[in-house]
């Protein structure tokens, strides 16, 4: 989705952007800007498509000398993208920079357009500019300007504005998008989130809704409804190295493969010989709660959905799964006893985001399972676990999957052991299974080889159906979502006792079934469905630790000892089924056309 980088300093301006944004680049993006005010001179650069373009067009330029800057990546909502769309917008004198929506913009647009003010572009961003720029033009007074334009915004944004008419300021305000400010002596940086500023700022301070100001002279004048605000700094990491590919083709290939090690950091501290221990939850966390309801999106929504089957059967505690934009507007029944879980990689979800701001004002105790620690999600709630997954920069998300859904195994298991309802010899065996996970999620040559191979066989066809039950079957529904993410071929996930009723339809030799048929859980009734499929000439390419005679391909899985441990050596072949057809069909794999990584508009 949108980024948004910032910098006021001495420092070469054009390479900080640029970079900047290169570290945005993975949350998908369709054109680039920045634009620079050094004393008076004014520059502007846009480019749509990938980053490489903007750098193109920006080769001859440097920046020297004290100045201010703002950059974009843009993924568009009002309007194509193009050159014209693309962020920072500019007034007569002035530049802004926004991500979010401002929801009553065809309104202001319409007064300014009253007014005599032209507009170049679609977009519901350029208002800001224009309006910065008539109150202005009115006060002559900058910060007044900018604080009158913010009172006029309904919507989510954050925003930065340079302009001409205060040459040593930015001016910056959020509400419902994330931005940080970063500083490093007296170098003051700007982001939509921290990896811009890694390794060039030493301290962040991470805005709140409804705060805006402006930096100057390396200080930050910090506003919000109540007045002038005081606010504190904290440190900021240094660590880049876990963002780089490491030799693999692919950061989502990369991502796959760290799944093995990236689960024991999950689950460091946590479980204790027998034990399971959660620190970041209060003693009486779950005191009055009697039902769970998960929210998310995507992905997140599949973890969800799977632990659905781990609460109940564990904790006997109901468990509803919502999917976070369709909860927000059905007018949900919530009760006080309700604890409101939401799942969320980025921790930015706007859904999801908006879905937890609604259990809070109904009063619901929130917890959030999240990869991105002080992101919106994470500092909306009344407690988090994080999943520890490292930077995710794959659009099709893996490694936050497989961490989340452990995440969430862990808490089925600390609900059940705090109030008792596990006996010592279940939690025992749930325990030994959680411990052998990094077995379980190990890429091996022969695996990966096989799939390789395997894949030329499955580019044509007139779609795939992913089938499973139980746990596999929003398993099922997680492998037909990365297939589609990176291939662009239609998958579906589904039951695969459902197929009968309806979708069996379908088969023919074109037809690719993708059956997930675990050892430890319903072997003979996924069997049978899947024997149905095969009669109707379906090709089938089954994973399983038992060999099925019926299948065109046969994948072998090892670990058939546990229901999860299965789940997520099946998990892996789906990941790399995906990855390897979409590389043999030629795709950018890491940035899939029409996605986003961070899903920051409703
Ligand atoms: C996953 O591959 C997706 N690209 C997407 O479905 C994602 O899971 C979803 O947008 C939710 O994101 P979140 O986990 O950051 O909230």
């Amino acid at each position: 989705m949108c980024g948004i980088v910032g910098y006021i300093g001495t420092k070469e301006k054009k390479e900080i952007l640029l970079d900047g944004l290169q570290e945005l680049e993975y949350r998908g993006y369709d054109s680039a800007g920045i634009a620079i005010i050094e004393g008076v001179k004014l520059n502007n650069f846009k480019a749509i498509g990938k980053l490489k373009n903007l750098r193109e067009k920006t080769k001859n330029y440097t920046s020297d000398g004290f100045g201010i800057s703002i950059g974009h990546t843009r993924w568009a909502t009002h309007g194509k993208p193009t050159e014209l769309n693309a962020h920072p917008h500019l007034g007569a004198y002035s530049y802004v920079v926004h991500n979010g929506i401002i929801e009553n913009y065809q309104l202001l647009k319409d007064e300014l357009k009253s007014e005599g003010v032209g507009f170049l572009s679609q977009t519901d961003t350029e208002t800001i500019v224009h309006l910065f720029e008539k109150y202005h033009n009115k006060s002559n007074k900058a910060f007044e300007a900018f604080e009158k334009t913010i009172t006029k915004l309904e919507g989510a944004y954050a925003t930065l504005l340079i302009t001409e008419a205060a040459a040593d300021t930015i001016f910056f305000a959020k509400n419902g998008s994330p931005m940080l400010i970063g500083f490093d002596k007296n170098e003051v940086y700007f982001a939509s989130s921290d990896t811009p500023i890694i390794g060039k700022a030493t301290e962040v301070y991470y805005l709140e809704d409804g705060e805006y100001g402006y930096a100057k002279e390396g200080k930050i004048t910090l506003f919000n409804s109540d007045g002038k605000k005081k606010f504190t700094k904290q440190a900021l990491t240094a660590n880049k190295a876990l963002a780089q590919k490491d030799g693999y083709r692919f950061f989502m290939e990369k991502e796959i493969y760290e799944q093995s090690r990236i689960i024991s950091e999950t689950m460091m501290g946590r479980i204790l010989d027998d034990t399971i221990a959660l620190d970041e939850l209060d003693a009486n966390f779950f005191d009055g709660i009697s039902a769970l309801k998960i929210c998310a999106c995507g992905t997140s929504y599949h973890s969800a959905l799977t632990s659905a089957y781990l609460f109940e059967r564990i904790t006997k505690i109901r468990c509803d799964i919502e999917i976070a934009s369709e909860f927000r507007y059905k007018e949900p029944l919530l009760t006080d006893d309700t604890l409101f879980i939401t799942i969320s990689q980025s921790g930015e979800t706007a859904d999801t985001l908006e879905a937890l701001k609604m259990a809070k004002r109904a009063g619901l105790r929130s917890l959030s399972i999240c990869n991105v620690d002080n992101s919106s999600i994470v500092r909306e709630s009344d407690a988090t676990i994080l999943t520890r997954a490292g930077i995710e920069k794959g659009v099709a998300s893996t490694k936050a999957f497989a961490t989340q859904t452990m995440v969430l195994w862990i808490l089925a298991l600390y609900i059940a052991q705090e109030r008792k309802s596990i006996s010592k010899e279940i939690l025992h065996k749930e325990v030994d299974a959680m411990i052998h996970t990094p077995k379980a999620l190990i890429v091996t040559d022969t695996l990966h080889e096989k799939l390789h191979r395997l894949s030329k066989r499955y580019l044509h066809g007139h779609g795939f159906f992913f089938i499973g039950r139980d746990i596999f079957f929003p398993l099922a529904l997680e492998g037909a979502l990365k297939l589609k993410e990176i291939s662009y071929l239609h998958a579906e996930g589904y039951p695969a006792g459902e197929m009968k009723h309806g979708p069996i339809a379908l088969a023919d030799s074109e037809l690719f079934t993708i059956a997930l048929m675990p050892k430890t859980m319903h072997y003979e009734k996924i069997k049978s469905n899947v024997e149905e499929l095969s009669a109707r000439d379906a090709t089938i390419l089954a994973i399983s630790p038992l060999p099925f005679d019926l299948a065109d391909d046969f994948i072998q899985t090892k670990y058939d000892s546990h229901p999860m441990l299965e789940f997520f050596e099946m998990m892996v072949v789906t990941q790399l089924l995906a990855l390897e057809i979409s590389v043999r069909l030629g795709n950018d794999i890491d940035m899939p056309r029409n996605l986003a990584k961070s899903v920051t508009v409703e």
